[in-house]
């Protein structure tokens, strides 16, 4: 359920018409809803209260500080992959104590910088970053709290590109090496071992990976509690989807009752890393027709939003629903490509997609965007990156102004030798 709704035939976002926004605000834009957010976040966290759990809310799904904020304010930890995520939840008022630090590649500064933060753990991912954590935390006079990233083979049964707990991928342990590295944690001095960890992928749209990967993690924490240390907290990463078109995912409920089944009376603190779920359909992004035009084989519908705004439909080939955000069934419908102005072919947000006949100065909505939309952004083609809205009842308010053509240069230089 989300807060983007239609009323006749104007599209609104909570309380406001999203018209209006577009309108004041400029396009092409993102507009998250305050109320879909909390939603979102309260059914996740609300469906585990059995469970003596954490909700680390994944940042690179969407790392605007106000969206920070508002989780923030629900009580949600956070699952960083980058110091530059750190900052944001630093900067957006979260709690150090309740971040988890994931990700293949943590650079030396990185590893620094959250050590001097006091983060709840690291999620390490190979035995080399575990000895470049013992060497900085002893250099910090700290003691750096680790779990392992384990993979566990499993196959999550979604988009290969966002598939990542299979032997072939690059992320984790292999499962067979485990109790090795466990051992070698508990010989140095600056390590606190205090989990296990896995993420098998994202967009999940079934419950049964997530149960094949638990099942083989709690096995493998028997074995390691044998060598006299105990797991406090047993992250199980993100990943659960959500609907895009017409995927079934599980809700909430069904995926936390699976795992509670699982765990029964088990005294373990769960952690859990969800992005997509809290925020891809709190979020749309607001676009205008610039041009249509007809060639003797399609309908294109050119707008001013692109690839590089929102680049799922580009590099996963990914489907999001769009409409217009004043709907008029009169013009009729055509079968079009809705494209944008980069120059490259994979530049579009649907092909062959039935849709109104919109036409120059009309605004289109694409939905679920919430998500790895903004967070993926980039400025190819030097196109600024766009604004975002939060929307909160009757109100909003810009949370990321438009970047300008001054922003797109500032920290680029002409050295002397040109001059
Ligand atoms: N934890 C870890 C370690 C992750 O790598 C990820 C996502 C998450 C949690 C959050 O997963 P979620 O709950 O959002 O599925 N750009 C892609 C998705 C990439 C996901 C990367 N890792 C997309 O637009 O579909």
């Amino acid at each position: 359920m989300n807060h983007f709704t239609y009323r006749g035939n104007e599209l609104f976002a909570e309380e406001v018409p999203v018209r209006e926004i577009a309108g004041e605000v400029g396009t092409p834009l993102y507009i998250y809803s305050h109320a879909t957010l909390t939603r979102h976040y309260n059914v996740f966290d609300g469906a585990l209260s059995d469970i003596d759990h954490l909700v680390c809310y994944s940042v690179k799904a969407n790392s605007n500080i106000a969206v920070l904020r508002t989780l923030a304010k629900l009580g949600s930890g956070f699952d960083i992959v980058s110091g530059g995520e750190l900052y944001r939840v630093l900067l957006a008022g979260g709690d150090p104590h309740k971040v988890v630090f994931s990700g293949v590649g943590k650079s030396d500064d990185e590893i620094e910088f959250a050590l001097e933060n006091d983060i709840l753990m690291f999620n390490v991912e190979s035995e080399e970053e575990l000895e470049v954590i013992d060497q900085i935390a002893g250099k910090l006079g700290k003691k750096a709290p680790v779990s392992f990233r384990i993979n566990p083979d499993v196959d999550p049964k979604t988009h290969p590109y966002i598939s990542t707990g299979l032997s072939k991928n690059k992320f984790g342990i292999p499962s067979d090496y485990a109790l090795e590295i466990y051992e070698k944690a508990l010989k140095l001095k600056n390590i606190e071992v205090v989990g296990i960890d896995a993420h098998i992928g994202s967009q999940l749209t079934q419950v049964s990976p997530f149960i094949e990967a638990m099942e083989k993690l709690l096995r493998l924490i028997e074995k390691i509690e044998k060598l006299g240390v105990s797991i406090k907290y047993f992250d199980i990463g993100g990943g659960l989807g959500i609907r895009y078109r017409d995927e079934n995912p599980p809700h909430p409920e069904e995926y936390a009752s699976e795992i509670k089944k699982l765990l029964g009376d088990r005294k373990i603190k769960m952690i859990f890393e969800p992005g997509r779920v809290i925020v891809g359909n709190a979020g749309i992004f607001v676009t205008k027709v610039l041009y249509t035009k007809k060639t003797p084989l399609k309908n294109f519908i050119i707008v001013d939003g692109a690839m590089n705004d929102l680049i799922r439909p580009a590099l996963y080939g990914a489907h999001h629903e769009i409409s217009p955000v004043v709907l008029d069934q009169k013009r009729g419908k055509i079968i079009a490509d809705i494209v944008g102005p980069i120059c490259e072919s994979d530049d579009f947000f649907a092909r062959e997609r039935e849709i109104e006949k919109v036409g120059r100065g009309d605004f289109l909505a694409i939905f679920s965007a919430g998500a790895y939309g903004f967070s993926m952004a980039s400025n190819y083609n030097s196109r600024p990156r766009v604004a975002e809205v939060m929307v909160k009842g009757s109100e909003y308010a810009i949370i990321r102004q438009r970047e300008t053509y001054p922003e797109l240069v500032w920290n680029e230089k002409i050295p002397s030798f040109l001059r």
